[in-house]
């Protein structure tokens, strides 16, 4: 790769100057972030405007988010995340809710195989999940709402309901009510065929009716809108779901008036608010602005969607570790002498793929482990009533800016470090030893330094892109203005996230805050409450099977 291969000799100086040279290619400015986050708003204009525009700003038809009193039992299918889940989920009707969920294996072979079996085994799971818990049937809900999410009764729809099944599909899907949706292609891997502008909804009855189920799928819901229906419920009150996690998305809460593309329907004559999909992983897909290395190039080329979902290939847990990857194999081939493992690899680190996301969060987890307090995300109390652990609230942004800056190359001359530091970096080379095969005699403490940084590089980055997309929709809803100087009287502004890199990955949400803050200013910031909407997926999609089943669907 070009920064490593013109070099003549390794000595400290030249090696300094390619990991300098990397780490300038990841930082991002303010001024970048400001650029970014304008483009966005741009391309949220042209989706709200017109359809066909890769930032697909999809209409959910979900014209209002849940108060916390909503009550019933449902089945919700999710597929869309690492496994495929099917619940059931008892709404309390108190912002509580009891889920069992069972969780299965998706093969690559059904990731992009034909679409009916995939569907099919869509169908079995829930076949097999029935079986085993025999009381997921829906149960008649108690109160009367005034909602749109009130609580139906079922037994006056259909004296035996089939049984109603949320879908969680998340995936771009152009959706022309509750219930109806054609998928406008895979992202995060998949590629089934014979999918892609087909209903979802009747692709997976189809495979329910041909399995003899007697469940009727009444609503199809992202899992954005699911993290934000989720959050509404047990916080009461919701304008951003999002997604950090194998991909990346959100959706918020929007004039109806505003989605021009939906024209004289119904839908928007009805005015008032919806829930739209932005799908913004597919955010610049020309790379205009976004910051693209040599190494992202990589992960583009040889992915099975090369030029879409950019924005989604920066900031990914599916896309992180591949894109460290490239960066240490062009150390490790670096010319005429190589800068990492004595120049050797492994078979997991040369396999496509082979760098999990998780292990880049291990190595920062060591590092950072007793360093300084983060800022957590907020934890509802329906969540903390299953035991997790209180976080406090409110982040402060004095926390977020005592987190010193490891992000830099000075700190793989690990002669000049700690002894604390070097115990760390003892430990994260037996990470390295162990999850990446390598000889020990091929790994030192400064190749575990370089991984280390390496990693915070990539998820630095990852973080603080994330920050614009964040900070674009508090813009786009009139709760900021870019570059600061306006406070929204609100007290809160509440945004629920789920995903394994925004819940694990040591510093994510710290870093995505500086990055609100820089760009919305801190007294915005500080009154953005980041929080888990913990089982979004299901629960979101019982909430929209509930209020699909008052609709009559
Ligand atoms: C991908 C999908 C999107 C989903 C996101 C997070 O970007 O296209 O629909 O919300 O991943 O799972």
């Amino acid at each position: 790769m070009a920064p490593t291969s013109a070099l003549f000799g390794a000595s400290p100086d030249v090696a300094r100057r390619v990991l300098d040279d990397i780490e300038a290619q990841f930082r991002l400015s303010k001024d970048d972030l400001v650029t970014i986050t304008t483009q966005f708003l741009e391309d949220f204009a042209l989706g709200l405007g017109e359809y066909n525009h890769p930032m697909a700003m999809i209409p959910t038809f979900v014209t209002g988010v849940p108060n916390g009193s909503e009550t019933g039992t449902f089945l919700a299918l999710d597929l869309g995340g690492t496994n495929l889940r099917v619940c059931e989920v008892e709404l309390l009707g108190n912002h509580e809710f009891v889920l069992r969920q069972q969780k299965y294996k998706v093969s690559e072979a059904l990731k992009t195989g034909e679409a009916t079996a995939l569907f099919d085994y869509l169908a079995d799971s829930v076949d097999a999940f029935l079986t085993e818990f025999a009381s997921a049937v829906p149960s008649s809900p108690t109160t009367e709402q005034p909602n749109p999410f009130a609580s139906p009764s079922l037994a006056e729809l259909d004296p035996e309901p089939a049984v109603p099944l949320g879908l969680t599909f998340s995936f771009p899907v152009e959706q022309t009510a509750l219930n109806r949706g054609k998928i406008l292609t895979w992202t995060k891997g998949f590629a089934a065929k014979n999918a892609v502008g087909h209903d979802v909804v009747q692709l997976l009855q189809d495979a329910f009716n041909r399995k003899h189920l007697h469940v009727r799928c009444v609503a199809l819901v992202n899992d954005t809108v699911g993290a934000l229906l989720s959050r509404a419920y047990t916080s009461g009150g919701c304008l951003l779901g999002s997604i950090f996690g194998t991909g990346t998305n959100g959706a918020y809460v929007e004039h109806v008036e505003n989605i021009r593309k939906l024209g004289d329907s119904p839908a928007r004559q009805n005015g008032g608010y919806m829930i739209v999909n932005t799908e913004w992983g597919a955010f610049n897909n020309t790379r205009t602005v976004l910051p693209t290395t040599p190494f992202d190039n990589k992960v583009d080329r040889e992915s099975i969607n090369p030029r879409l979902q950019a924005y989604e290939k920066f900031i990914s847990g599916m896309y992180l570790g591949e894109i460290t990857r490239n960066i240490l194999l062009s150390l490790i081939d670096a010319a005429p002498k190589p800068l990492l493992f004595n120049g050797r690899s492994s078979s997991q680190l040369n396999a496509h793929y082979g760098l999990d996301t998780a292990i880049m969060s291990e190595v920062e987890e060591a590092w950072e482990t007793g360093r300084v307090p983060t800022v957590p995300l907020t934890i509802d109390s329906a969540v903390r009533k299953e035991g997790k652990p209180a976080a406090n609230g409110l982040p402060s942004a004095d926390v977020a800016s005592k987190i010193p800056d490891w992000q830099s190359a000075h700190f793989t001359d690990v002669d000049s470090l700690s002894q604390d530091d070097l115990a760390r970096l003892e430990r994260i080379r037996g990470i390295i030893i162990q999850r990446l095969g390598l000889d020990a005699a091929d790994v030192s403490l400064r190749d575990a330094a370089i991984v280390r940084w390496a990693s915070s590089l990539v998820a630095n980055r990852a973080a603080r892109l994330s920050g614009c997309a964040v900070a674009a929709v508090l813009v786009q809803t009139g709760r900021a203005k870019l570059g600061g100087g306006f406070v929204t009287d609100e007290e809160k502004i509440i945004v629920g996230v789920d995903g394994s890199l925004i819940q694990h990955y040591p510093n994510f949400n710290t870093r995505l805050r500086e990055s609100l803050r820089e760009l919305v200013g801190e007294e915005v910031e500080k009154k953005v409450d980041i929080g888990l909407a913990k089982d979004g997926s299901g629960v979101g999609a019982a909430l929209c099977a509930l209020q699909a089943t008052k609709q009559g669907l």
